[in-house]
C-alpha cells in the first residue's frame, strides 16, 4: 500500500495508520486492502472496557482476525495490563500494516502473526480470542472453542445479521443449526440464535460458554463468553436452550423448551444476557471516546440483566390497540409501579421487557394515563 492512500486516525489514546479509504458504516467485505471501519470505534471502547475489567498480568491475548490491528492494539495499549499480546491476519498487507501501526504506539512488544486463525488456534491456546470476521464467524468458532483456556473468553462478532434476524431462515439452519423467524423482536431471536450455536459447539467438547455480555449494535452482533471446564457445567447451560414463538394477532410471545409449530425460531439461548458484575466492573474502569453512546448501553444492560427474553416494542402496542404510545420511560415506571419487572432493551429504542403477561400489558397500555 502506498503511504499516499493512507490516513491516521486516533481511537481512544492509540493512534492507527489505516487505508484512506476506510469505511465508516456498515458492514465489511472481502478485499485485498485492509479492512478499517470507523463506526466500530464504539465496538472497541467496550471490548477495552472488558479488558480493563477482566486481563490479568501474564495471560495470553489474542486478536485473532486484527486487519490493522485496530482492536488488539487498543487492548494492549489502553487496558493497563502487562500480558502477551498477539495480533493475527492471513493477510500480509495486514501484517505489515499492523506491525507499522504496534510501533507507531511504541508497543514492540505485541507479537504479529501472519496466519489462518484456525491453524494457529490449533497450535497455541489463549485466555482472550477474539473473533471479528467479515460476516458469519461460524468458520472460527469450534477452533476457538478449543483454543480457549480454562476461565478465558472468546469475544465474537457476527455481522450476517439477515439470516440471524429471520429474512433468510433456510441459511441460518444450515449455518447454525437453528431456526430464524422474523418478529418485532427478531434482534433477540437472532442474538441468541448466535449465542446458543457458541454453548452447544463448546459442550460439545465437554466445556461450558458462559455468556458475559452479549449484545447488538448497528449492522452487528456481539458476544463475549467464558470459556469452563466441566460437563456438567455444560449440560447446565444447554438445559436453558429452548425455543421462541410468537403470534402477530395477539402479540403473544413464549420461550419453551420444545418447538410448538414449525415456525418457532431455535433451539437457542434462552438465559441472560449480561453478567452484573461485569458491566459494574466496566463502568468502574473509566470513559473512552464513544463514553455518551457506551455510558448510554451500560445503563441500559444493567437494567436489561433483570429482566426475561423477548422484548415488546411500543409500535407494536400502538398498532394492536390504536391508541397512541406514552413515553417510553413514563410507561416502564408504570408498569413497575403495577408490581412487575420492566426495562428498557438495547435493542430497540422504543422497545421494553418485562415479566407482565401480554393480556395484562395490553390492559396496562390502555390503562395508562395519558394527558388529553
Ligand atoms: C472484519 S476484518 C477485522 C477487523 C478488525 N478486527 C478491526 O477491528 O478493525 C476481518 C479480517 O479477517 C482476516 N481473515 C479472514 N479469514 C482469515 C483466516 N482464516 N485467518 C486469519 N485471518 C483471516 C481478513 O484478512 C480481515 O483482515
Amino acid at each position: 500500500m502506498s503511504t499516499s492512500n493512507l490516513a491516521l486516525v486516533r481511537e481512544g489514546t492509540t493512534e492507527l495508520i489505516v487505508p484512506g479509504n476506510y469505511n465508516t458504516s456498515g458492514p465489511g467485505s472481502r478485499s485485498r486492502e485492509v479492512f478499517y471501519n470507523r463506526q466500530m470505534e464504539f465496538g472497541r471502547d467496550i471490548s477495552v472496557m472488558v479488558g480493563r475489567a477482566v486481563f490479568r498480568e501474564g495471560q495470553k491475548i489474542l486478536d485473532g482476525l486484527a486487519a490493522s490491528g485496530a482492536r488488539g492494539l487498543r487492548l494492549a495499549n489502553e487496558c493497563g495490563v502487562k500480558a502477551d499480546f498477539v495480533l493475527n491476519d492471513s493477510n500480509l498487507a495486514a501484517a505489515v500494516l499492523m506491525k507499522q501501526n504496534a510501533e507507531q504506539n511504541s508497543l514492540g512488544h505485541v507479537r504479529i502473526e501472519c496466519r489462518d486463525l484456525r491453524s494457529l488456534l490449533a497450535d497455541e491456546k489463549f485466555d482472550y480470542i477474539d473473533i471479528d470476521p467479515f460476516g458469519t464467524p461460524i468458520d472460527f468458532i469450534d477452533p476457538a472453542v478449543q483454543g480457549c483456556k480454562n476461565n478465558g473468553i472468546i469475544a465474537v462478532t457476527a455481522t450476517d445479521t439477515a439470516p440471524l434476524y429471520g429474512v433468510y431462515p433456510k441459511t441460518c439452519l444450515r449455518r447454525y443449526g437453528a431456526l430464524s423467524q422474523r418478529s418485532p423482536f427478531a434482534h433477540e431471536t437472532g442474538l441468541r440464535i448466535l449465542v446458543g450455536f457458541i454453548m452447544r459447539q463448546a459442550a460439545a467438547h465437554d466445556r461450558a460458554a458462559q455468556p458475559l455480555l452479549c449484545y447488538h449494535a448497528d449492522h452487528y452482533f456481539r458476544c463475549y463468553l467464558q470459556v469452563r471446564n466441566g460437563a456438567a457445567r455444560a449440560d447446565a447451560l444447554v438445559r436453558k436452550m429452548g425455543y421462541a414463538s410468537f403470534d402477530g394477532k395477539t402479540l403473544d410471545r413464549e420461550i419453551s423448551d420444545s418447538r410448538s409449530t414449525d415456525k418457532d425460531a431455535g433451539p437457542l439461548w434462552t438465559g441472560p444476557l449480561f453478567s452484573k458484575d461485569l458491566l459494574k466492573r466496566m463502568r468502574a474502569t473509566g470513559d473512552l471516546g464513544t463514553a455518551n453512546r457506551s455510558g448510554k448501553y451500560l445503563g441500559t444492560w444493567m437494567e436489561e440483566a433483570a429482566t426475561p427474553a423477548l422484548f415488546y416494542s411500543m409500535d407494536e402496542l400502538a398498532r394492536r390497540t390504536k391508541v397512541s404510545p406514552p413515553k417510553l420511560a413514563d410507561f416502564v415506571e408504570f408498569l413497575r409501579k403495577k408490581g412487575a419487572t420492566a426495562s428498557r432493551t438495547h435493542f430497540d429504542p422504543k422497545g421494553f421487557k418485562t415479566d407482565m403477561s401480554r393480556r395484562r400489558l395490553i390492559d396496562a397500555y390502555k390503562k395508562f394515563p395519558r394527558k388529553s
